[in-house]
């Protein structure tokens, strides 16, 4: 006979209470806790994904790196963990690169190698009162990413005495023939350089003044990005608590870089994602002219708290960034990369749809189904709310406030949000163009929404549990309006 233990029973339970929210088109891991992308390098037609791992537990613990790779970064496969906690630390955030010219001496048979350069976290010395317990380490792979060796001569950099010395992002500085590592320093920047990955020699600090300081600094990034054939550097910095919706967000950097400094071409403070859910992103390093970002979908006021239990968080969609002139400023535009269109269906595109007060969507675009998307353009600037719901009365609202010239995401009564006090709310972010025509794209998976205004100018991601599945879509405009175009696009699940 079968006997199957209560315990069994209730994860069974619980495993099929957290499908329901398991994105269908976002990475998330099989089982237990993600946080932050690491080590996020591409290599012979293969994106690698390496990502803060608590294998054991759906709680933030002792860090280790997953690993998931994709050929187009939208279908993930989940492959062995690559590093684990050893005698100098659990294993926190970092960057990979491929060293071609292979200055580290890891590389075998000509073969350039792997290196991932990660932070070791030892959490003895951080209770023993210590400040130097954040190091940084080097471990390679000579078979694609597969198996990695550790360093023997780790730590390559040794913490100097700051409480938070973590999380380098490397990459290669060309018209020097050096590495930068670009490095969060409790509430700077540390720039250090290397020829070899093994040796660093600091180089100078930025940001004690700049941007904005509500709480510490992490996960950097410095690439460039082109402007009309021009290069132009890009620093960009997550921190955590003091986001824009608050808790943590990722702030940005135009400016320059000369192999030694970085300087800023703006005073004030700018934001990759003002929605509450993006966090910790960074870019794929060995990409070209291409750049793509990815944040972790969560916030650490609440991560360790959303309602799943089996698995615990999510990455957002990855994001192409582009540089776009508005007035006399340079900005960061994101859009969603080119491969999802392979998971789309072909659109439902209604056109002149005349708003007046509220209108049903559901008749037009039959059955709501998640993953969708939804684009929006408007001739004329009003405002207006998308009201997604269920049966129960939970909704989600995404929309524009003319007088307060925002966006927002208001998920107030979006479903459970009893489980932790600041989850519920109405996030907002600016417009920053005065363009008189507007467009919208919104991607909805089962629970998160990313908001991409203006070709990608605002963006905003959240993520939201409804107690049952959202059923129901419709438009409401406070005044009359006109919605020139609007298509619905159902994509495929990838879960299923
Ligand atoms: C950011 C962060 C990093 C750190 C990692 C630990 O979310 O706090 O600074 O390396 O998470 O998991």
């Amino acid at each position: 006979m079968l006997l199957i233990s209560t315990e069994a029973m209730g994860q069974k339970a619980n495993f099929i209470k957290d499908e329901v929210y398991r994105p269908q088109i976002h990475f998330t891991p099989k089982a237990h806790w993600i946080n932050d992308p690491n080590g996020m390098v591409y290599n012979n037609g293969t994106y690698h994904l390496f990502f803060q791992h608590h294998p054991y537990s759906s709680i933030w613990g002792p860090m280790h790196w997953g690993h998931a790779t994709s050929k187009d970064l939208i279908h993930w496969k989940e492959q062995p963990i690559a590093l684990y906690p050893d005698s100098l630390g659990t294993i926190f955030s970092g960057s990979a690169v491929l060293d071609k010219n292979n200055t580290s001496g890891f590389g075998k048979n000509g073969q350039a190698p792997l290196v991932a350069i990660f932070t070791h976290h030892n959490g003895k010395a951080e209770k023993a009162g210590r400040n130097d317990f954040q190091n940084q380490s080097l471990a390679y792979s000579n078979d694609e990413g597969k198996t990695w060796v550790k360093f023997s001569g780790n730590p390559v950099l040794k913490n100097p005495g700051i409480t938070d010395f973590r999380d380098p992002k490397v990459m290669w500085y060309e018209p020097q023939k050096k590495w930068i590592m670009t490095l969060a320093a409790k509430d700077r920047i540390a720039f250090y350089s290397s020829k070899n990955l093994k040796s660093w020699i600091k180089e100078s600090d930025f940001g004690a003044e700049a941007g904005a300081h509500g709480g510490v600094w992490e996960c950097p990034d410095l690439f460039t990005l082109d402007d009309n054939g021009k290069k132009v550097w890009v620093l960009i910095v997550s921190i955590n608590p003091g986001g824009p919706n608050k808790g943590s967000a990722t702030q940005y950097f135009i400016g320059n870089f000369n192999g030694k400094t970085f300087t800023s071409s703006h005073t004030d403070t700018r934001w990759i994602d003002y929605g509450p859910d993006n966090y910790a992103g960074i870019t794929w390093s060995n990409t070209g002219n291409r750049k793509i970002f990815l944040g972790w979908m969560s916030n650490w006021l609440y991560a360790n708290v959303v309602p799943t239990e089996t698995w615990r968080n999510a990455m957002t969609i990855p994001r192409e960034l582009k540089l776009k002139h508005v007035g006399n400023n340079l900005l960061i535009a994101s859009e969603t990369v080119a491969e999802l269109t392979k998971i789309q269906s072909k659109p439902i595109i209604i056109s002149n749809v005349k708003v007046n007060n509220s209108i049903d969507l559901s008749a037009s675009i039959g059955k709501l189904k998640f993953p969708c998307r939804i684009n929006l353009s408007l001739e004329e600037i009003k405002d207006f709310s998308l009201i997604v719901s269920n049966d129960k009365g939970e909704e989600l609202i995404i929309g524009f406030d003319k007088k307060g010239n925002q966006y927002f995401i208001d998920r107030t009564k979006s479903g459970k949000t009893d489980f932790q006090k600041e989850f519920a709310g109405r996030h907002v972010a600016p417009r920053f163009t005065d363009n008189k025509k507007m467009n919208v794209s919104i991607l909805i998976d089962v629970s998160s929404v990313e908001l991409f205004a203006d070709d990608g100018l605002t963006v905003m991601t959240a993520i939201f549990f409804p107690n049952k599945p959202y059923n129901k879509i419709r438009i409401h405009t406070p005044e009359k309006a006109a919605i020139k175009k609007l298509e619905y696009i159902s994509l495929k699940s990838l879960q299923k």
